[in-house]
């Protein structure tokens, strides 16, 4: 029988993610992909036939359909915001471009003092206006479905600022940080406000669940990751604590940063390939959240390769507080069919209701 209108009506299961992400075990174990919204869709190498990747971000009704599409294609657990690290320090005064197969390109790399005093306070309503747009309606497009918003970390986005391009050894960044303290200090308290208050402000539109990539942390030591990026880290988590949405901390090739990368804070860590999740989870908090870890290159191998290795990924990962995903992002010779049967391969192999209980001798 239907409920009575305006009286109670059966409520509705909490998502995976967000089980998982509170310590739970939910029904089966959740899945979503960095990266999957991109270049390996058809639709999407599509729309870039006619859209630039920064028109595409900027533009709400078409941000919004390329972030919902994995979701009704895949049948993925979660959707992550179709934009870039990059957005955000765009209104801070910084002059870029996207270069495909490259990545970031900064027009004038910040180097010195005028470089970090000509940065400019990012307000998100005021100078994001079409991403909280783009946010508010791919969730009103989900229906449930949780949205995860996302922004670089401090550290990988000056990484960007500072050497002006991907980067291989980190030169110049390194020359900064190790070079002027405090200068980088500034560097790092700018930009964390600015990542701050664009991740507010796209959970205040409406994102359930936030990350926080700080991908090429992994190129740090522990020791300087400790000194000279962890407090900021520190502070920006302690910033987003109080909204009450779980915070997923990634970064790639940083095995010997879990330790110090969980005591930041975050909710949840996401971590790549190179170590087996079993042993990072020994290394963490009692009880802390883990995702990962599916080395993004076996989606290109023979399907009993696969899922060889996506059965390590979910019996390491176990049942409770685990997100499957991949230790980086999907790359762009992927087959989208390939991915859309592993996501109903690891929904089978950890239902509840499977007669084993998902859970095998
Ligand atoms: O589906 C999703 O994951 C959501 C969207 C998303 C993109 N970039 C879209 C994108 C997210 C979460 C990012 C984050 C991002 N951007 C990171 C952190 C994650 C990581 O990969 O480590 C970094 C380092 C960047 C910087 C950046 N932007 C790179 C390295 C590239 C790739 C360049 C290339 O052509 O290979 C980009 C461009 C970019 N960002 C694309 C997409 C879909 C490709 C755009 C295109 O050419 O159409």
């Amino acid at each position: 029988m239907d409920p009575a209108p305006g009286g109670p009506v059966s409520a509705r299961p909490a998502p995976r993610l967000l089980t998982a992400l509170a310590g739970g075990v939910p029904d089966a174990t959740p899945v979503w992909f960095m990266r999957q919204a991109g270049r390996y869709q058809p639709q999407y190498r599509q729309l870039r036939t006619r859209y630039g990747m920064l028109e595409l971000t900027n533009t709400p009704s078409l941000a919004a359909q390329v972030t919902v599409a994995p979701v009704r294609d895949l049948g993925v657990d979660a959707a992550i915001l179709f934009s870039d690290i990059m957005v955000p320090v765009g209104p801070a005064g910084v002059d870029f471009e996207i270069r495909e197969g490259v990545g970031p390109i900064v027009a004038r790399p910040i180097r010195d003092a005028a470089g970090v005093a000509a940065l400019r306070e990012v307000e998100p309503a005021r100078d994001l206006p079409e991403v909280l747009e783009a946010v508010e309606r791919s969730v009103a497009a989900l229906a449930g479905v949780p949205l995860i918003g996302f922004a670089g970390a401090p550290f990988t986005l000056a990484s960007y600022l500072i050497e002006g391009r991907p980067s291989r050894q980190y030169i110049e960044t390194k020359r900064l940080m190790w070079g002027d303290p405090l200068l980088w200090e500034a560097l790092m308290r700018h930009l964390s406000r600015v990542v701050g208050a664009h991740l507010a402000a796209q959970a205040g539109a409406g994102a359930s669940v936030l990350q926080v990539f700080d991908s090429w942390a992994g190129a740090l030591s522990r020791e300087d990751y400790t000194a000279q990026v962890a407090p900021h880290m520190r502070r920006l988590f302690a910033h987003l604590t109080p909204l009450g949405v779980p915070v997923i901390y990634f970064a790639v090739g940083a095995s010997h940063l879990v330790e110090a990368m969980a005591a930041t804070g975050p909710t949840a860590l996401s971590v790549d390939w190179r170590e087996p999740l079993g042993q990072v989870r020994r290394r963490l908090p009692p009880g802390m959240p883990l995702q990962g870890n599916l080395d993004p290159v076996a989606l290109l191998a023979a399907w009993p390769s696969l899922i060889h290795q996506a059965r390590t990924v979910v019996a390491e990962g176990g049942r409770q507080g685990f997100v499957f995903n991949l230790g980086h992002g999907i790359l762009p010779t992927t087959d989208p069919e390939t991915v859309r049967r592993l996501v109903q391969w690891v929904h089978d192999e950890t239902a509840s209701s499977r007669p084993d209980g998902g859970i095998r001798p």
